[in-house]
């Protein structure tokens, strides 16, 4: 399962991101903003998108918000949460190859529609590096070790 957020700054992108992944026939969670509010916080959607990619260790999240820096900073807060700012399909190939991403954040604001498009097939596509050094260092960066 794939879950989405974003706040007003992301909103016009997670919904294109939405139907392009439904349109794939992938199974996707929205967890809001359903609607256009410029008053709406970005930390309200990152605590569902979080929960739901907690629940199963396969499940992924997409969370957008202007910069992308916001939703990046409050979901990695939460213990088991890599989430990887985004802003090119390279980023977004190494954030799984090496970092096991399980969040891709991305800024509507910034990145042009089909390079996020691109990213977020690649994001759902790409497997982690089964070399030792890449897992010994995702430990470490996440106080496993
Ligand atoms: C909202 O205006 C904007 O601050 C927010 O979307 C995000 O960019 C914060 O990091």
């Amino acid at each position: 399962m794939i879950y989405l957020g974003s706040d007003h700054g992301g909103f016009a992108l997670k919904e294109t991101i939405r139907q392009h992944l439904e349109k794939q026939g992938l199974a996707v969670t929205d967890c809001g903003n359903t609607v256009y509010d410029d008053a709406d916080d970005f930390t309200s959607f990152v605590t569902p998108v979080v929960q739901g990619v907690l629940s199963q260790p396969d499940n992924r999240g997409i969370l957008v918000c202007g910069t992308g820096i916001g939703v990046s900073i409050a979901a990695n807060h939460h213990v088991g949460i890599r989430a990887a700012l985004v802003h090119s399909v390279d980023y977004a190939r190494l954030a799984r190859q090496h970092n096991n991403a399980n969040v891709l954040c991305l800024g509507g604001r910034f990145v042009e529609e089909h390079v996020a498009l691109a990213a977020v097939d690649t994001f759902l596509q790409t497997e982690m590096d089964t070399n030792p050094k890449y897992q010994r260092r995702m430990a470490l960066a996440c106080g496993e070790k």
